[in-house]
């Protein structure tokens, strides 16, 4: 059973400057929610039971954000208005099942990962990119079933258009094993677009091994400098570590830039 997530939050978020320059962008609103929250909510109806948010000083509002009980227990005691006491439940509900780590430099997703080595008890977690909202159907559920079934790892899959294949990880596949699901046999982070393997992209949901650690413990910088999760992913691939490609059938919505975060708050509020 999959049962700890793990949730990058470290990042700067340049793309959506200037509300970032005093903003974490994960609760920033989408349609009225933060978007952190529609990421905790995937979790928790994919029966997850802990998640480690990895943050950084700079981002310490994030921690702020589910840890204000005297505020709330003030207005409540003063107001007494049902909603305000339904949205601190909520809180307090999302607040037990979250861990703190901290990743003060942001030195990429692999050495955010590395942050969360020894709270990891399973033999495999799941990983979520809180820039990528997936709506309308559960990603992670749907990973959890194929895991469930083939016993692998499993990254969010989506073709994407050709020119943008340098914004993204880029895999190569190996073999259909049914309708959603395939085999890797290759992934690359970011290629060109004269590199890249295909137009198939990984999208931020994971299911890792626990392995995967030993390979970030030793991954050298790659793209941009960065420690990318996407090539300890490839080492374990070469050594014949099966990780399936799942063609989720949610809408994607991109929130990490300007334009998609705008997007977001459209597509959701017609749902
Ligand atoms: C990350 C991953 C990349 C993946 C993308 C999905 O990139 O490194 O492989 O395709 O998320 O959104 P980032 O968005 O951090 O640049």
């Amino acid at each position: 059973m999959i049962k700890q997530a793990i949730i990058p939050l470290a990042g700067l978020g340049t793309r959506l400057l200037p509300l970032t320059s005093v903003f974490a962008k994960e609760l920033l609103p989408i349609n009225g929610k933060p978007g952190i929250e529609y990421i905790l909510d995937e979790c928790i109806e994919a029966g997850i039971k802990e998640i480690i948010f990895i943050i950084s000083k700079k981002k310490k509002m994030i921690k702020r954000y589910f840890y204000n009980d005297n505020f709330y227990k003030k207005i409540i005691l003063k107001k007494k208005d049902p909603r305000i006491i339904n949205e601190y439940k909520k809180i307090l509900k999302y607040k037990k099942m979250i861990k703190f780590v901290y990743q003060n430099k942001p030195l990429g997703t692999g050495d955010a990962v590395l942050k969360t080595k020894k709270y990891i008890k399973d033999k495999f977690f799941l990983m979520l990119l809180p820039d990528d909202l997936i709506v309308k159907n559960n990603c992670a559920k749907s990973m959890i079933k194929v895991h469930k079934k083939y016993k692998s790892s499993v990254m969010a899959s989506m073709n994407v258009n050709k020119k943008t294949v340098s914004r993204w990880g880029i895999y190569k596949l190996k073999k259909r094993i049914d309708k959603k699901n395939y085999i890797i046999s290759d992934v690359v982070e970011k290629p060109s677009i004269k590199n890249a393997p295909s137009n198939k992209a990984v999208i931020g949901r994971y299911i890792l091994p626990k392995k995967i650690f030993s390979k970030l413990l030793m991954q050298k910088p790659g793209k941009n400098s960065e420690i990318h999760i996407t090539d300890s992913i490839q080492s374990l691939i070469k050594e014949n570590y099966k990780f399936i490609a799942h063609n989720f059938s949610g809408k994607y919505l991109d929130c990490g830039s300007m334009n998609g975060y705008i997007k977001s708050s459209m597509e959701i509020s017609k749902l």
